[in-house]
């Protein structure tokens, strides 16, 4: 060979490396906008600099939680300076109404007020300040009614937002009554609030022709754009909402980003000025809703080894005074009661008590949490009962692989990969030397006891209502070559516009830089389902890859022609390392997107999906509502002094499976704060209402998120190695929820410990949140009973 053509050669070679090389999904890189988080350059709704003439709304909130209003008087209201209008129920020219599937959900109250907190009337004024002070100036009579504050009392009065829920296979009953153990039980799990950093917000600007222009920190724009119709009495084409990124929403403005957008653009309307409503923090966590806390009560039959014969679980979950979305939560927690175990003989039943608090709505997990809670209690107890390591009982009790695979609600699950994961967390975590070396400590040691749990996590994804799972988006190419992305998902800190633009660019083989995604906007991509149930990226993503691939077989059409000299087929053409490789040419990509203009390419396109396989149907509760599980599990080790409560995490090693991940550095990071988030919830984050239903602790004074200092020591996260079965975006799997699950092994850790007070003979009455208080009552409770 010559010298010419082994240069040639060679310079072809290291061209192929770099295209196979060249990937821009499956690695590691900074959210997109993480320079601009970091430096406060990051705009959020607040940041949009203000229009001339802006007006700012706060809203008059009912002392009360249960009561006839009989008169309102805002006279005192209106002569504050600097106040403009005062707006009740009666000026809405639509339907009263936010509620997202039962129209339960007043914007304002009228007549009565169903929860201390509830938004009764809204006040407009020159400023933040003058309109927050004026709204404690109402005067309003009212007469009180019975209110109903705890799911106890709900359950006793038999008081619901909806039907209960009933899941059942095989014969629990007789199971339980043949097993060799028998036991009962009964605890709580209390609620949590989001706490996004970013609070509630909405801007509301008056347009052209009766159009409404919303910006909104929301995580499901398409809903508060049919919200604001109805209140408004307009079609969904008068409006627009609009979103770039969320503070954090953690489902909290799935919903209840509504009354908030309603309220502003109801006073936008009515004065035709641009209102921006922005509740301080006090008001934000007074006003909406949180975490379904749940009470629980169980029977279960078992095995001399821990294996579950037949098992019953009641819950009832604190949905305050309206359905917003219980039922959904319900069903989650119901279809996740299972967790990761095979439960021949089951019986679930999940009632929806209706309080007079606030309406609480999604959180992270969406009831899957609750639902699973409640089996690994039963696991934590029946493993004490028969005096086994709780992993022992646990992984007795898994679902199998190709037997015993079937859910109660249906599914088949077809993905298992919780053996594997747990055995190479128990090798990688050391935790059988280490559940010695704790019994060593708690037997030397008075004071301080140690304690250790290994919990699994299996988690089904997909929205379970089919018609929700579907998405779209538009990607523009311009003549330089930039990209813009628009999708129907919200951006809240998780990434998803990070792994959309990811998509994008691996499939038209450019450079990251080249993609911008921009504001979520009901204009651009219409009728969208809510960022949540950790389906953004799923969806998203396919739908960006459908349009992004439209645009590719575009270009290899054109470019095979123009460029391939009649020797090269479309299918040919590849597109990687930011050029465009024609048999032996490799054009710039903005070259080739220049002329594709010029020769009247079309240079934008929409995409669609709809994820398949899915169905369900709630009145049996049977079906296949999830797409695929992701699973996960995290060992934990606590300790805790008996004398004052206190604890801390000493370490935590969790193995979590996101398929092949499109973004490890950012899935890596959902699992560390979806693992503090749900630790907070476990242990310092209490919510805690007076006898006249009135919510103590508003404020982070009171309620107590997990800080930096709060993270275990020594905290190991590890993405599992895995591949989704199912044709997801990539083989990768949704992240945002499941891991929130995996700090249950810290409850169960703390549950260890307390145990180890009482020689591990006793089950400690523990409730969730343990909190110092509620840590030294367990190891009071265990203490008595072993005297
Ligand atoms: N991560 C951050 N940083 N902020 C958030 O608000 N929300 C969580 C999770 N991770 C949240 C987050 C919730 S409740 C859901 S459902 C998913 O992100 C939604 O985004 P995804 O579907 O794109 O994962
Ligand atoms: Mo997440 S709770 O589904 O917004």
């Amino acid at each position: 060979m010559n010298q010419q053509a082994e240069a040639f050669l060679a310079e072809a070679q290291s061209l192929a490396n770099e295209i196979d090389a060249f990937k821009q999904v499956h690695v590691s890189r900074p959210h997109e906008s993480a320079h601009l988080h970091v430096s406060g350059r990051a705009s959020y709704t607040d940041d949009i600099p203000p229009i001339a003439g802006t007006l700012h709304a706060a809203l008059g909130t009912s002392p009360k939680a249960h009561a006839k209003i009989v008169s309102m008087n805002f006279d005192a209201v209106r002569a504050t300076p600097g106040v403009v209008a005062v707006f009740t129920a009666e000026d809405i020219p639509g339907v009263n109404d936010c509620g997202p599937i039962i129209h339960d959900d007043p914007v304002l109250a009228q007549g009565i007020v169903q929860f201390v907190g509830q938004p009764m009337f809204i006040v407009v004024a020159t400023s933040h300040d003058t309109a927050r002070l004026a709204a404690r100036r109402a005067t309003i009579e009212f007469e009180d009614l019975v209110p109903v504050l705890t799911p106890e009392d709900a359950r006793k009065a038999e008081s619901y937002v909806l039907n209960p829920l009933k899941l059942s296979r095989g014969d629990a009953e007789g199971r339980m009554a043949k097993a060799s153990h028998h036991e009962r039980g009964a605890m709580k799990l209390g609620g949590q609030e989001q706490f996004y950093l970013e609070g509630q917000i909405a801007y509301a600007v008056p347009k052209d022709d009766d159009g409404m222009h919303v910006y909104c920190s929301t995580q499901h724009p398409t809903e508060m754009q049919h919200l604001v119709a109805h209140v408004l009495n307009v079609h969904s084409h008068n409006v627009l909402v609009e979103c770039r990124r969320m503070g954090g929403g953690f489902g909290g403005k799935e919903s209840q980003s509504g009354i908030f957008a309603c309220c502003a653009a109801l006073a936008a309307w009515k004065l035709l000025c641009p209102v921006k409503l922005r509740p301080d923090r006090d008001d934000d966590m007074m006003i909406t809703g949180k975490r379904h806390d749940f009470v629980y009560d169980f029977e279960v039959g078992y095995d001399n080894d821990g294996r579950i014969d037949g098992v019953a679980v009641d819950m009832t979950s604190r949905c305050g005074f309206s359905a917003d979305l219980s039922g959904p939560v319900m069903t989650r927690a119901v279809c996740h009661f299972d967790n990761a175990y095979w439960l021949s003989d089951v019986k679930i039943e999940g009632y929806c008590g209706k309080t007079n608090t606030q309406s609480n709505t999604a959180f992270r997990g969406f009831g899957g949490p609750q639902g699973a809670f409640a089996i690994e209690y039963i696991m934590d107890n029946v493993a004490r009962s028969v005096g086994r390591d709780s992993l022992d009982v646990r992984r007795a009790n898994l679902y199998g692989k190709t037997e015993n695979n079937k859910t109660p609600y249906g599914q088949t699950v077809e993905d298992n990969v919780i053996h594997e994961l747990i055995a190479e967390l128990e090798e990688t975590s050391d935790y059988r030397r280490r559940r010695a070396a704790i019994n060593e400590f708690n037997a030397n040691n008075e004071i301080l006891k140690k304690g250790l749990a290994l919990t699994p996590v299996k988690f089904g994804i997909a929205f379970n209502v089919t018609h929700f799972n579907q998405a779209g988006a538009l990607v523009h190419i311009y003549t330089d070559g930039s990209m813009l992305v628009n999708h129907g998902g919200t951006e809240m800190g998780q990434g998803l516009n990070t792994k959309v633009a990811q998509v994008v660019a691996h499939e038209l083989g450019v450079n990251f830089e080249r993609v911008r995604v921009t504001a979520t906007d009901t204009s651009k991509v219409a009728n969208t389902s809510a960022t949540a149930a950790s389906t953004g990226t799923d969806l998203n993503g396919k739908a960006a890859q459908d349009a992004a691939r439209q645009l590719r077989e575009r270009l290899a059409k054109f470019a095979a022609e123009k460029f391939g000299g009649g020797t090269v087929t479309p299918a040919q053409v590849r597109f990687a390392n930011d050029r465009v490789i024609v048999g032996d040419d490799a054009i710039p990509f903005g070259e080739v997107v220049q002329k594709a203009y010029l020769a009247r390419v079309q240079l934008w396109s929409d995409g669609f999906y709809a994820t398949p396989k899915l169905y369900w149907d709630q009145a049996t509760m049977q079906g296949r509502p999830f797409f695929y599980y992701s699973y996960g599990a995290a060992v934990s080790e606590v300790v805790i002094d008996t004398l004052t409560g206190e604890m801390r995490v000493l370490r935590a090693d969790a193995l979590h499976d996101v398929g092949a991940s499109l973004n490890p550095a950012l899935d890596k990071g959902q699992v560390e704060g979806a693992f503090v988030q749900g630790m907070g919830w476990l242990t310092t984050e209490e919510l805690w209402w007076n006898d006249k239903g009135k919510l103590m602790t508003h404020a982070p004074s009171t309620y107590k998120i997990p800080t930096t200092n709060d993270m275990p020591a020594d905290f190991r996260v590890d993405l599992f190695k895995n591949r989704n079965v199912e044709d997801s975006i990539h083989r990768s799997k949704a992240v945002g929820e499941p891991p929130l699950l995996l700090p249950f092994s810290v409850f169960f850790a703390i549950r260890d410990a307390v145990s180890a007070v009482g020689d591990h003979k006793v089950n400690p009455p523990l409730n969730a949140p343990a909190t110092a208080e509620e840590i030294l009552k367990a190891v009071n409770a265990v203490r008595g009973a072993r005297s």
